[in-house]
């Protein structure tokens, strides 16, 4: 069969390099990709971007069905599109992706269906927002309502910020759109983790637990950026946990969304904190899968992904397993100089391993790209194309074996101004030194 994959990041290039291996899938074309995406054997990619010219791709090549990486096309309403035209697609519908298109729905649907959370309160007027600061004092963390990538929430640790934070997102309009409302939320302490699922609308499959690396510096400082590294499993949530999760967080998220008359179908993404005291609270929900948490995600996954999405188009997700790779995975994001504000471009990459292109063979480690191109002087050379540029992912039998791995890898590859976190990991190897 003939697969599509929606997207041009590290989460895609890892779903199709996964698709490729399975002895079903002959093809996977990827919409736009990337140069490691065009690299990779049986993996194709297509100039294509508006929803009707996929349609007509899709019909042409006889496409057996489409998987969406990012959140954009789905808030777009690819999914209904597609559906309308009788074609399978993997992803939320443009209502079903509220739950991350909208944090105003995503906070009143936790609220309503008693999914813990951070407690809120949501304006679309500034003098009642800033009241609202003056009474709730700081810390406090004000969040655009709509889709900002990424950058659209403050951290306040004084009201002055907190204030600016408003001003900015509904007065100044920094946002657009995405910020005609904020929503500010009680700060919470703990530790975050990704806890990524596959659903079918009413079946939910738990993929394999991660942990992401927002901020930009090492030792969790610095600007949100869009995730500089992730590793996979989490020791930070054991199985009891697990199962907290998903009778408390999973289950009713996706019966709820049923109820709402808005079925929920696709990746389903919750960033949780765990509280000090194991409480498990919703951060936020994506529609998606995570990037950089894809990429060792993938690199464990030891099912055929075309079979479970497979499961999941028919239905039947209470049918299939999944099964790991029982080693840690863990992924090192390089960066182009002046990410996250000002991302460096067309710089030359120099020292990459020759593993890319030979299908089938497997190795313990994989390198993803995400803003990749060709050109250079003679057009053939990889260049940098954007701010996250690659992501080193390594497996090891520990984490911190599968850490030093990824680094070994990663310190040999080289660009202008690249940069990358040089603790990804840390708070698992701590976690797992102290309680050994
Ligand atoms: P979000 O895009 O909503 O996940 O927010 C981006 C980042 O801001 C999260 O990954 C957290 O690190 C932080 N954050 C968001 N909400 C809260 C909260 N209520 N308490 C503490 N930190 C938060
Ligand atoms: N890694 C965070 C995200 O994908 O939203």
């Amino acid at each position: 069969m003939k697969l599509l994959v929606i997207g041009n990041g590290g989460r895609e290039h890892a779903m199709a390099w996964k698709l490729i291996q399975s002895p079903r899938v002959q093809k996977v074309y990827v919409a736009p990709g990337n140069a490691g995406t065009a690299q990779e054997h049986g993996i194709e990619n297509i100039a294509v971007t508006t929803i009707a010219d996929l349609i007509e791709f899709v019909k042409t090549e006889n496409i057996a069905f489409t998987i969406v990486g990012p959140e954009a096309p789905l808030a777009e309403g690819i999914v209904d599109t597609f559906q309308a035209a009788g074609l399978k697609i993997f992803g939320p519908t443009q209502k079903a992706a509220q739950l991350e298109i909208s944090k105003r729905f995503a906070k009143d649907f936790m609220l309503q269906h008693n999914i813990p959370t951070a407690a809120y309160a949501a304006f679309t007027q500034a003098e009642a927002a800033h009241q609202y600061v003056d009474r709730q004092g700081t810390p406090i963390v004000i969040k655009a309502s709509g889709l900002a990538a990424g950058k659209g929430v403050i951290v306040a640790t004084s009201t002055d910020v907190a204030h600016a934070a408003i001003d900015q997102i509904l007065v100044e309009q920094r946002f657009g759109n995405a910020g005609s409302e904020v929503i500010i939320e009680e700060f919470l302490q703990g530790i975050e983790v990704s806890f990524i699922v596959m659903s079918d609308g009413q079946h939910v499959l738990p993929l394999a637990t991660s942990q992401d690396h927002k901020r930009l510096n090492d030792g969790d400082t610095g600007p949100n950026t869009g995730g500089m590294g992730a590793y996979s499993p989490t020791p930070f949530i054991p199985p009891s946990l697990h199962a907290q999760i998903m009778r408390e967080i999973i289950y009713p998220t996706i019966q709820g969304m049923a109820q709402e008359g808005a079925s929920y179908t696709g990746f389903l993404y919750a960033g949780l904190m765990v509280t000090p005291d194991k409480q498990v609270k919703v951060l936020e929900f994506n529609c998606r899968m995570g990037d950089p948490e894809t990429q060792p995600i993938m690199l464990r996954l030891k099912s055929d992904l075309s079979i479970l999405i497979e499961y999941a188009l028919n239905g039947t997700l209470d049918q299939v397993e999944t099964e790991w790779d029982r080693r840690v995975a863990l992924g090192v994001v390089m960066t182009a100089g002046g990410y996250p504000d000002n991302p460096a471009k067309g710089d030359v990459i120099k020292g990459m391993p020759e593993l890319m292109g030979k299908r089938n063979e497997i190795h313990d480690f994989h390198i993803f790209h995400s803003g990749t191109a060709f050109g250079g002087e003679n057009g053939r050379e990889l260049i940098t194309a954007g701010g996250r540029v690659l992501c080193i992912a390594a497996l090891g039998d520990s984490l911190k074996i599968a850490q030093q791995r990824a680094y070994e890898i990663a310190e040999q590859i080289d660009f202008k101004n690249a940069f990358m976190r040089h603790d990804i990991g840390h708070q698992g190897i701590s976690y797992l030194h102290k309680s050994s």
